[in-house]
């Protein structure tokens, strides 16, 4: 067969980051209740940065893991290559922020050495999918192009994160932090293209028809992400001075790419057949699960890109709930929905395991939407102490704040539970597979 098994390398990879990642989280939000916590080993400026590494690695290699996997490369060298160079390029950024050793920018805040292996490893990857696609370019379903896409501009957005090293956007602030939120916006579209184009590709496999992938809604849906790729970032930086229009324009397109999403994932529940939901039955429930946190996504992020409510918002936990909401309840559910429809592909989950997975999404969900309220709780409070509470000091704020860092992290518990009990089967099934079919 022709699977290769550094896709599931990708993937176990992702699966072991997510699971760090969640504890580097759960550290994280301990140190908001007792502040001393864990400080003199990992302080938060240190335990965030590594909370946000490792939950974003869990995004891109499981999502290529996912890639490899169905187009399933006629090169699998510089698959190899590719998967040893993010390991010890994480590794060596793993070190780097125990040790304190920061540079660069926000979400990437490593030694900006480490941008020349990353790139390398995305250029091995890009070379790699347009060899072997090639050949069928002509009849592209929209996933093919959402993966092409996303890969190139990949590339382009981090290559461009790193544009302020040069002394043109270092020395002007404007365009240093307009920069920065532009690449960083685009590069999250970019992976966003990887993650949506996976979730269209099993949506089709799972129905066992590409009708919908080839469909004029389906192509609309591509282009209006592209827009927002190239344009929504600028509702990051509504307070930064730029071009009035730039504003207008990202206001404008910034939501519509989420809409439609929601509403390819509804239409292609609606077209489903029973059979079809039973035979992939957990990849079908997780799918359906991040639509319902697409739509609470969509509320939320309609109401903060309205520029008065966004300079409420900006930079309170509100803007968080928007960020772990999105990564967490539409990415983080459309990847575990993908490995569960390879893992079903490959190797049928037992009842057992299918039961122990739907008990974890059970756990996960309640936790999570207990959760994110609370984000959107704390993030309140914190905008009305901002602007209306002029007698508080930020101590005081902090004391009132006490109970809701405690539900915090105890919500943040419950969606460990839950993930742990799902990544846990997934890894098993994965080392069987492993074993058995490609005998590694
Ligand atoms: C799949 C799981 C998770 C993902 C994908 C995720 C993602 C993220 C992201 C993207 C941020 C940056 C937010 C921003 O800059 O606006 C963040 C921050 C954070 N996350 Fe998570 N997260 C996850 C789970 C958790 C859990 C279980 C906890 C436990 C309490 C947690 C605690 C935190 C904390 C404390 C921060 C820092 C917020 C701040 O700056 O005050 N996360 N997370």
């Amino acid at each position: 067969m022709n699977t290769n098994k550094y896709s599931f390398y990708f993937i176990y990879t992702g699966l072991i980051s997510l699971l760090l990642g969640l504890i580097c989280g759960l550290l994280a939000g301990f140190q908001y209740i007792v502040p001393s916590f864990f400080k003199e080993i990992l302080p938060f400026s240190a335990l965030r940065p590594l909370h946000t590494f490792f939950v974003v690695s869990w995004i891109l290699l499981s999502a290529i893991g996912g890639i490899y996997y169905y187009i399933k490369p006629i090169h699998t060298k510089p698959i190899k290559n590719h998967f040893w160079l993010f390991v010890a390029t994480g590794v060596g950024i793993i070190i780097s922020y125990c040790t304190k050793n920061f540079a660069g920018k926000e979400y990437l805040e490593f030694p900006s050495y480490f941008y020349f292996p990353i790139v390398l490893g995305w250029i091995l990857f890009g070379v790699n999918y347009f060899k072997t696609m090639k050949p069928s370019f002509k009849s592209w379903p929209v996933y093919y192009w959402m993966w092409a896409t996303g890969i190139v501009l990949m590339i382009y957005h981090f290559t461009e994160a790193h544009l302020w090293l040069l002394p043109y956007f270092r020395e002007h602030f404007i365009q240093n932090i307009s920069l920065q939120w532009k690449s960083g916006g685009s590069y999250v579209g970019s992976w966003n293209m990887l993650v949506y184009g996976t979730s269209l590709y099993v949506m089709s496999k799972i129905n066992n028809s590409n009708s919908y992938a080839t469909s004029n809604k389906a192509f609309f849906f591509y282009f209006l992400g592209l827009t927002n790729l190239m344009f929504g970032w600028a509702h990051h930086i509504y307070i930064v001075p730029t071009a009035p229009w730039l504003r207008y324009l990202a206001y404008g397109i910034s939501m519509t790419e989420w809409i439609i999403l929601f509403s390819i994932i509804y239409d292609w529940k609606k077209s489903l057949s029973n059979e079809r939901k039973i035979k992939y039955l957990l990849a079908y429930r997780l799918m359906i699960l991040a639509d319902f946190w697409v739509f609470l996504n969509i509320i939320l992020a309609l109401l903060i890109s309205i520029p008065s409510i966004n300079l409420f918002t900006h930079g309170t936990h509100i803007t968080v709930a928007h960020s772990m909401g999105t990564t967490i309840g539409i990415n983080t559910l459309i990847l575990l929905s993908s490995i569960a429809y390879i893992i079903d592909t490959e190797n049928k989950f037992t009842l057992i395991s299918e039961k122990r997975i739907a008990l974890g999404i059970r756990i996960f969900n309640i936790s999570f939407l207990l959760f994110w309220i609370c984000l959107l709780f704390m993030g309140i409070k914190k905008g009305y102490w901002t602007f209306f509470s002029n007698l508080e000091s930020f101590s005081q704020f902090q004391y009132a704040l006490h109970w809701s860092y405690i539900l915090f992290v105890a919500f943040g518990f419950g969606i460990f539970v839950g993930l742990y009990i799902i990544v846990f089967e997934y890894i098993k099934n994965i080392q069987s597979i492993l074993k058995n079919k490609i005998g590694s």
